[in-house]
């Protein structure tokens, strides 16, 4: 971590800024040592330049296996595309550029896919997750990115200062939590009076979907036997779209399989986006989907204001009243 993210963490406890304990630095970040709150007793352990506020990945295990597995799949620095610019544009209603001399915080990072696309222009960027996706996140980013600082911690008890951040975002991340409205409003905590909080949630489905059923048994496999069975599954699945006539029941009742084929990419990362989607959605413990006006009015009970839709379907802003 950079020396200065002290400024902005504070233990959740005893709401006490943390002191700097035993630190060895490497690259000018802190590698390794503690996070200290005298009053509380509070220790936490600031591990290959993460700090470490969890010491259990809760339900959010299948992530970590799935980051460190596809940790480069999404990256536009990998795909040599601007699809995710553009998709955080598009959900987020800001182009990067507009994050210029913000702290920026992504709830629920992943491997950073997004965190790459706000490094170069925030002044300070911080990701957060739950799972080991950080350690991904981290090899990704931190070499390249001097202002992006990557924090292990549950985004209900994250560990960062009440009104602190201007600009949070969240994609897909908190329709795979117990309590969503505590999750937004543990978000909306965090940001500075005025500022802003982007989210993307999964919409509506059908009440009946059969890969409700894929998930039920994919989310209580062992990650690597999930990814060895998907590896093979999907594939094969896509094919069977392909059929005439029988594809579209193929696709949406026998073997459903995310596609796609609209991406600028070449087939083979097509595929790997595919089975990394596989992966998130049959593998998470917990996928709750949400209409437009469930989502609107989880917002307003966080104490949003001025709540705009953005292009991507289930794609809300809103800000923090002044
Ligand atoms: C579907 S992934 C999305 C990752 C990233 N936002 C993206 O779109 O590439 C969901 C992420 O949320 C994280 N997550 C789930 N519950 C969390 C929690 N309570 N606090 C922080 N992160 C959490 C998971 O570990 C996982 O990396």
């Amino acid at each position: 971590m950079n020396r200065d993210l002290l400024d902005i963490l504070s233990d959740s406890a005893s709401n006490e800024q943390f002191e700097l304990r035993d630190p060895i630095y490497e690259n000018e970040r802190v590698k390794s040592g503690y996070l200290v709150s005298a009053s509380s007793d509070s220790e936490y352990e600031i591990k290959d330049f993460i700090p470490r506020f969890v010491s259990d990945q809760k339900y959010a295990t299948s992530f970590g296996y799935e980051w460190h597995f596809f940790k480069k799949t999404q990256l536009d620095s990998h795909t040599g595309t601007h699809i995710s610019r553009d998709r955080w544009s598009d959900i987020t209603g800001y182009q990067p550029e507009d994050m210029k001399g913000k702290v920026v915080l992504e709830a629920g990072c992943g491997s950073g896919r997004f965190l790459e696309i706000v490094a170069p222009f925030s002044k300070k960027c911080i990701g957060l997750d739950m799972s080991s996706a950080v350690d991904a996140a981290s090899d990704n980013l931190i070499r390249d990115f001097s202002t992006v600082d990557i924090i292990q911690a549950d985004l209900n008890r994250t560990a960062i200062q009440k009104n602190s951040v201007d600009f949070v975002y969240s994609i897909g991340v908190l329709d795979h939590i117990p309590d969503t409205l505590k999750g937004i409003k543990s978000l909306v905590s965090l940001i500075k009076p005025g500022g802003e909080l982007a989210v993307w949630l999964y919409g509506p489905h059908l009440k009946i979907w059969p890969g409700d059923m894929y998930r039920f048994i994919g989310s209580r496999m062992d990650p690597h036997r999930l990814l060895t069975i998907l590896k093979k599954y999907v594939p094969f699945a896509l094919k069977t779209h392909k059929i005439p006539f029988l594809g579209k029941f193929f696709k949406w009742v026998l073997f459903p399989a995310p596609e796609y084929a609209h991406l600028p990419i070449p087939e083979d990362m097509r595929l790997e986006w595919s089975i990394l989607d596989a992966y998130d959605r049959f593998g998470s413990i917990i996928e709750k989907h949400f209409s437009e006006e469930q989502l609107r009015k989880i917002l307003q009970d966080a104490g949003l204001i001025n709540i705009r839709k953005n292009k991507v379907l289930n794609s809300f802003i809103g800000q923090k009243p002044a």
